[in-house]
Protein backbone atom coordinates (compact mmCIF):
# COMPACT_ATOMS: atom_id res chain seq x y z
CA UNK A 1 0.00 0.00 0.00
CA UNK A 2 1.13 3.95 -1.26
CA UNK A 3 2.24 5.77 1.48
CA UNK A 4 -0.30 9.24 2.39
CA UNK A 5 3.28 11.19 1.24
CA UNK A 6 4.20 9.26 -2.06
CA UNK A 7 0.26 9.61 -3.16
CA UNK A 8 0.93 13.49 -2.40
CA UNK A 9 3.97 13.68 -4.00
CA UNK A 10 2.63 11.40 -7.25
CA UNK A 11 -0.57 13.91 -7.50
CA UNK A 12 1.85 16.99 -7.29
CA UNK A 13 4.27 15.74 -9.79
CA UNK A 14 0.72 15.03 -11.91
CA UNK A 15 -0.58 18.71 -11.45
CA UNK A 16 2.75 21.10 -11.12
CA UNK A 17 3.77 23.51 -13.60
CA UNK A 18 7.24 23.79 -11.72
CA UNK A 19 9.91 22.69 -13.64
CA UNK A 20 12.72 22.59 -11.00
CA UNK A 21 16.98 23.61 -12.82
CA UNK A 22 18.87 20.91 -13.11
CA UNK A 23 21.34 21.49 -10.47
CA UNK A 24 25.11 20.29 -11.58
CA UNK A 25 26.70 17.66 -9.05
CA UNK A 26 29.22 19.66 -6.77
CA UNK A 27 31.37 16.29 -7.23
CA UNK A 28 31.10 15.62 -11.01
CA UNK A 29 33.96 13.25 -11.32
CA UNK A 30 34.03 11.79 -7.62
CA UNK A 31 37.57 11.95 -6.13
CA UNK A 32 36.23 13.82 -2.87
CA UNK A 33 37.88 10.82 -0.40
CA UNK A 34 34.68 11.45 1.93
CA UNK A 35 32.56 10.91 -0.62
CA UNK A 36 33.87 8.05 -2.27
CA UNK A 37 34.10 6.24 0.89
CA UNK A 38 30.20 7.27 1.55
CA UNK A 39 29.34 5.83 -1.25
CA UNK A 40 31.27 2.54 -1.15
CA UNK A 41 29.73 2.39 2.68
CA UNK A 42 26.10 2.70 1.06
CA UNK A 43 26.80 -0.08 -1.34
CA UNK A 44 27.81 -2.80 0.57
CA UNK A 45 25.86 -5.56 1.20
CA UNK A 46 22.12 -5.16 3.02
CA UNK A 47 23.34 -1.05 2.74
CA UNK A 48 20.89 1.22 1.71
CA UNK A 49 21.72 0.68 -1.98
CA UNK A 50 21.59 -3.23 -1.84
CA UNK A 51 17.72 -3.82 -3.14
CA UNK A 52 18.63 -1.28 -6.20
CA UNK A 53 21.69 -2.83 -7.01
CA UNK A 54 19.87 -6.46 -6.91
CA UNK A 55 17.43 -4.92 -9.09
CA UNK A 56 19.79 -3.72 -11.67
CA UNK A 57 21.70 -6.76 -11.69
CA UNK A 58 18.76 -8.65 -12.45
CA UNK A 59 18.17 -6.51 -15.41
CA UNK A 60 21.43 -6.87 -16.47
CA UNK A 61 21.62 -10.37 -16.35
CA UNK A 62 19.11 -10.43 -18.69
CA UNK A 63 20.75 -8.66 -21.72
CA UNK A 64 24.14 -10.45 -21.11
CA UNK A 65 25.59 -13.66 -22.10
CA UNK A 66 28.49 -15.72 -21.28
CA UNK A 67 31.26 -15.53 -23.60
CA UNK A 68 30.39 -11.50 -23.95
CA UNK A 69 32.72 -8.19 -23.25
CA UNK A 70 30.25 -6.14 -21.53
CA UNK A 71 31.49 -2.49 -20.40
CA UNK A 72 30.18 -0.46 -17.24
CA UNK A 73 30.47 3.02 -17.84
CA UNK A 74 31.43 5.20 -14.55
CA UNK A 75 31.67 2.26 -12.79
CA UNK A 76 32.46 3.96 -9.68
CA UNK A 77 33.45 1.61 -6.75
CA UNK A 78 32.08 -1.09 -8.71
CA UNK A 79 29.89 -2.47 -5.88
CA UNK A 80 27.04 -2.82 -9.07
CA UNK A 81 29.85 -4.93 -11.10
CA UNK A 82 30.74 -7.03 -8.48
CA UNK A 83 27.21 -8.35 -8.14
CA UNK A 84 27.13 -8.67 -11.68
CA UNK A 85 30.32 -10.25 -12.94
CA UNK A 86 29.56 -12.84 -9.61
CA UNK A 87 26.93 -14.18 -11.24
CA UNK A 88 28.55 -14.51 -14.51
CA UNK A 89 32.09 -15.83 -14.17
CA UNK A 90 31.95 -16.88 -18.09
CA UNK A 91 31.24 -13.02 -18.60
CA UNK A 92 34.37 -10.58 -19.46
CA UNK A 93 33.65 -6.90 -17.61
CA UNK A 94 35.23 -3.39 -18.54
CA UNK A 95 34.74 -0.77 -15.45
CA UNK A 96 35.33 2.82 -16.86
CA UNK A 97 35.38 5.68 -14.56
CA UNK A 98 37.14 9.08 -14.83
CA UNK A 99 38.06 9.22 -11.04
CA UNK A 100 41.19 7.55 -9.49
CA UNK A 101 39.92 6.60 -6.03
CA UNK A 102 36.68 5.37 -7.01
CA UNK A 103 39.05 2.87 -9.38
CA UNK A 104 41.49 2.32 -7.09
CA UNK A 105 38.41 1.33 -4.46
CA UNK A 106 37.12 -0.92 -7.38
CA UNK A 107 40.13 -2.29 -8.16
CA UNK A 108 40.53 -3.39 -4.11
CA UNK A 109 36.85 -4.75 -4.14
CA UNK A 110 37.31 -6.84 -6.89
CA UNK A 111 40.93 -8.49 -5.65
CA UNK A 112 39.23 -9.15 -2.36
CA UNK A 113 36.17 -10.98 -3.96
CA UNK A 114 38.50 -13.32 -6.34
CA UNK A 115 37.24 -12.28 -9.39
CA UNK A 116 39.38 -12.92 -12.34
CA UNK A 117 36.83 -11.12 -15.19
CA UNK A 118 37.01 -7.79 -14.32
CA UNK A 119 38.74 -4.95 -15.55
CA UNK A 120 38.92 -1.37 -15.48
CA UNK A 121 40.09 1.06 -17.31
CA UNK A 122 40.58 5.16 -15.93
CA UNK A 123 38.35 6.98 -19.29
CA UNK A 124 35.80 9.57 -19.49
CA UNK A 125 32.31 7.91 -20.82
CA UNK A 126 31.71 10.62 -23.53
CA UNK A 127 34.64 9.39 -25.11
CA UNK A 128 35.20 5.81 -25.93
CA UNK A 129 37.84 6.44 -28.31
CA UNK A 130 39.79 3.11 -26.64
CA UNK A 131 37.14 1.01 -27.91
CA UNK A 132 36.66 0.35 -31.62
CA UNK A 133 33.40 -0.10 -33.68
CA UNK A 134 30.90 -2.89 -32.92
CA UNK A 135 33.62 -4.15 -30.30
CA UNK A 136 31.65 -4.50 -27.39
CA UNK A 137 28.50 -6.92 -26.40
CA UNK A 138 26.84 -5.24 -24.33
CA UNK A 139 26.82 -1.71 -22.17
CA UNK A 140 25.67 -1.32 -18.47
CA UNK A 141 26.03 1.93 -16.55
CA UNK A 142 24.11 2.64 -13.05
CA UNK A 143 23.09 5.90 -11.49
CA UNK A 144 25.88 8.09 -12.67
CA UNK A 145 24.90 9.64 -15.79
CA UNK A 146 23.55 12.84 -13.96
CA UNK A 147 27.37 13.16 -13.42
CA UNK A 148 27.54 14.61 -16.52
CA UNK A 149 27.29 18.18 -16.53
CA UNK A 150 25.57 18.80 -19.78
CA UNK A 151 22.68 17.52 -22.01
CA UNK A 152 25.07 17.17 -25.28
CA UNK A 153 27.36 15.13 -22.75
CA UNK A 154 24.60 12.93 -22.35
CA UNK A 155 24.10 12.71 -26.30
CA UNK A 156 27.40 11.76 -26.54
CA UNK A 157 27.69 9.19 -24.37
CA UNK A 158 24.98 7.31 -25.60
CA UNK A 159 26.29 8.08 -29.47
CA UNK A 160 29.37 5.98 -28.34
CA UNK A 161 27.34 3.77 -26.83
CA UNK A 162 25.30 3.18 -30.31
CA UNK A 163 29.10 2.99 -31.91
CA UNK A 164 30.70 0.68 -29.53
CA UNK A 165 27.99 -1.88 -29.37
CA UNK A 166 27.57 -5.05 -31.67
CA UNK A 167 25.00 -5.45 -33.80
CA UNK A 168 22.29 -7.17 -31.51
CA UNK A 169 23.77 -6.40 -28.50
CA UNK A 170 22.48 -5.95 -24.99
CA UNK A 171 21.92 -2.28 -23.08
CA UNK A 172 20.94 -1.91 -19.86
CA UNK A 173 21.28 1.72 -18.57
CA UNK A 174 19.22 3.52 -15.88
CA UNK A 175 19.41 6.49 -13.96
CA UNK A 176 17.39 9.21 -11.80
CA UNK A 177 14.87 10.94 -13.62
CA UNK A 178 14.51 14.83 -12.68
CA UNK A 179 11.23 15.08 -10.94
CA UNK A 180 9.75 18.79 -11.66
CA UNK A 181 8.59 19.92 -8.31
CA UNK A 182 11.92 20.53 -5.70
CA UNK A 183 9.38 19.25 -2.88
CA UNK A 184 8.92 16.16 -4.66
CA UNK A 185 12.90 16.12 -4.81
CA UNK A 186 12.99 16.39 -1.19
CA UNK A 187 10.78 14.17 -0.36
CA UNK A 188 12.58 11.37 -2.15
CA UNK A 189 15.95 12.73 -0.68
CA UNK A 190 15.15 12.43 3.04
CA UNK A 191 12.68 9.29 3.05
CA UNK A 192 15.67 7.34 4.91
CA UNK A 193 17.42 9.78 6.39
CA UNK A 194 17.40 8.07 9.56
CA UNK A 195 18.67 4.81 8.54
CA UNK A 196 21.63 5.77 6.44
CA UNK A 197 24.87 8.29 6.94
CA UNK A 198 23.78 12.17 6.00
CA UNK A 199 27.29 12.45 3.33
CA UNK A 200 24.80 9.61 1.30
CA UNK A 201 21.49 11.53 2.00
CA UNK A 202 23.41 14.85 1.11
CA UNK A 203 24.68 12.83 -2.09
CA UNK A 204 21.03 11.65 -2.54
CA UNK A 205 19.69 14.72 -2.72
CA UNK A 206 22.34 16.11 -4.91
CA UNK A 207 21.99 13.39 -7.70
CA UNK A 208 18.34 14.07 -7.69
CA UNK A 209 18.51 17.44 -8.65
CA UNK A 210 21.56 17.27 -10.97
CA UNK A 211 19.15 14.35 -13.09
CA UNK A 212 18.08 14.78 -16.56
CA UNK A 213 14.26 15.44 -17.54
CA UNK A 214 12.54 12.14 -19.26
CA UNK A 215 12.84 15.01 -22.38
CA UNK A 216 16.56 15.13 -22.24
CA UNK A 217 16.70 11.38 -21.95
CA UNK A 218 14.01 10.85 -24.97
CA UNK A 219 16.32 13.83 -27.22
CA UNK A 220 19.82 11.54 -26.43
CA UNK A 221 18.96 7.84 -26.69
CA UNK A 222 17.89 8.45 -30.53
CA UNK A 223 21.27 6.52 -31.53
CA UNK A 224 20.41 3.50 -30.00
CA UNK A 225 16.44 3.79 -31.66
CA UNK A 226 15.41 0.31 -32.55
CA UNK A 227 18.11 -1.29 -30.51
CA UNK A 228 17.10 -0.49 -26.70
CA UNK A 229 13.88 1.28 -25.44
CA UNK A 230 13.14 4.08 -23.16
CA UNK A 231 11.62 3.26 -19.45
CA UNK A 232 10.50 4.94 -16.91
CA UNK A 233 9.14 4.51 -13.31
CA UNK A 234 5.28 4.61 -13.74
CA UNK A 235 3.98 8.00 -12.59
CA UNK A 236 6.67 9.48 -10.76
CA UNK A 237 10.23 9.55 -13.85
CA UNK A 238 12.28 9.21 -10.60
CA UNK A 239 14.40 6.68 -12.11
CA UNK A 240 14.89 6.16 -16.31
CA UNK A 241 16.43 3.29 -18.04
CA UNK A 242 17.18 2.28 -21.75
CA UNK A 243 17.26 -1.68 -21.97
CA UNK A 244 17.52 -3.86 -25.14
CA UNK A 245 15.44 -6.78 -25.56
CA UNK A 246 16.51 -9.91 -23.71
CA UNK A 247 19.73 -11.66 -24.81
CA UNK A 248 20.01 -14.57 -22.65
CA UNK A 249 18.43 -17.74 -22.86
CA UNK A 250 16.88 -19.22 -19.88
CA UNK A 251 18.52 -19.59 -16.71
CA UNK A 252 16.58 -21.37 -13.41
CA UNK A 253 20.05 -21.30 -11.64
CA UNK A 254 20.60 -18.04 -12.16
CA UNK A 255 16.94 -16.77 -10.96
CA UNK A 256 16.92 -19.36 -8.42
CA UNK A 257 20.21 -17.55 -6.82
CA UNK A 258 18.77 -13.82 -7.50
CA UNK A 259 15.49 -15.30 -5.38
CA UNK A 260 17.79 -16.32 -2.68
CA UNK A 261 19.76 -12.75 -2.62
CA UNK A 262 16.30 -10.95 -2.30
CA UNK A 263 15.09 -13.35 0.18
CA UNK A 264 18.01 -12.75 2.33
CA UNK A 265 16.97 -8.51 2.27
CA UNK A 266 16.07 -7.02 5.52
CA UNK A 267 12.35 -6.52 5.19
CA UNK A 268 12.49 -2.90 4.04
CA UNK A 269 14.43 -3.81 1.32
CA UNK A 270 12.64 -6.30 0.08
CA UNK A 271 9.39 -3.52 -0.19
CA UNK A 272 11.66 -1.05 -2.18
CA UNK A 273 12.83 -3.93 -4.62
CA UNK A 274 9.12 -4.55 -5.13
CA UNK A 275 8.23 -1.05 -5.35
CA UNK A 276 11.07 -0.94 -8.36
CA UNK A 277 9.71 -4.35 -10.31
CA UNK A 278 5.98 -2.32 -9.90
CA UNK A 279 6.94 0.98 -11.46
CA UNK A 280 8.52 -0.50 -13.80
CA UNK A 281 6.66 -3.06 -14.88
CA UNK A 282 3.73 -0.89 -14.59
CA UNK A 283 6.12 1.04 -17.67
CA UNK A 284 6.42 -2.70 -19.20
CA UNK A 285 9.89 -3.07 -18.24
CA UNK A 286 9.81 -6.82 -17.03
CA UNK A 287 12.56 -9.04 -16.30
CA UNK A 288 11.80 -12.82 -16.34
CA UNK A 289 14.75 -13.62 -13.95
CA UNK A 290 12.91 -11.80 -10.95
CA UNK A 291 9.31 -12.64 -11.84
C1 LIG B 1 27.26 7.79 -8.36
S1 LIG B 1 28.67 6.99 -8.99
C2 LIG B 1 27.94 5.53 -9.71
C3 LIG B 1 28.83 4.35 -9.62
C4 LIG B 1 28.27 3.00 -10.05
N1 LIG B 1 27.86 2.98 -11.41
C5 LIG B 1 27.17 2.52 -9.15
O1 LIG B 1 26.07 2.22 -9.62
O2 LIG B 1 27.40 2.41 -7.95
C6 LIG B 1 29.02 7.96 -10.40
C7 LIG B 1 30.40 7.71 -10.99
O3 LIG B 1 30.50 8.40 -12.25
C8 LIG B 1 31.86 8.80 -12.40
N2 LIG B 1 31.95 9.80 -13.49
C9 LIG B 1 31.43 11.04 -13.51
N3 LIG B 1 31.65 11.63 -14.71
C10 LIG B 1 32.31 10.72 -15.48
C11 LIG B 1 32.79 10.70 -16.81
N4 LIG B 1 32.63 11.77 -17.62
N5 LIG B 1 33.41 9.59 -17.27
C12 LIG B 1 33.60 8.52 -16.46
N6 LIG B 1 33.13 8.47 -15.18
C13 LIG B 1 32.51 9.54 -14.70
C14 LIG B 1 32.23 9.27 -11.03
O4 LIG B 1 33.62 9.35 -10.83
C15 LIG B 1 31.55 8.21 -10.15
O5 LIG B 1 32.42 7.15 -9.88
Amino acid sequence: MPSFNLIKTVVREMVTSERSPRVTEPDLVMDDPENVAAYVEAGREHAVMAPVYLFHCANVCEVIRPGDTVVDLACGPANQLAMVARLNPATRFIGVDLSAPMLERARELIAHQGLTNVEFRHGDITDLSSFGDKSVDAVMSTMALHHLPTLDMLCRTYAEVARILKDGGGVYMVDFGHLKSARSIDYFAYQYADKQPQLFTEDYYNSLRAAFYPDDFRQAVTPLEGRARLYSTIALPFMMALKSAPRRAADPALAAELKRMRQRLPEWHKHDFTDLRRHFGMNRMHCSLIE
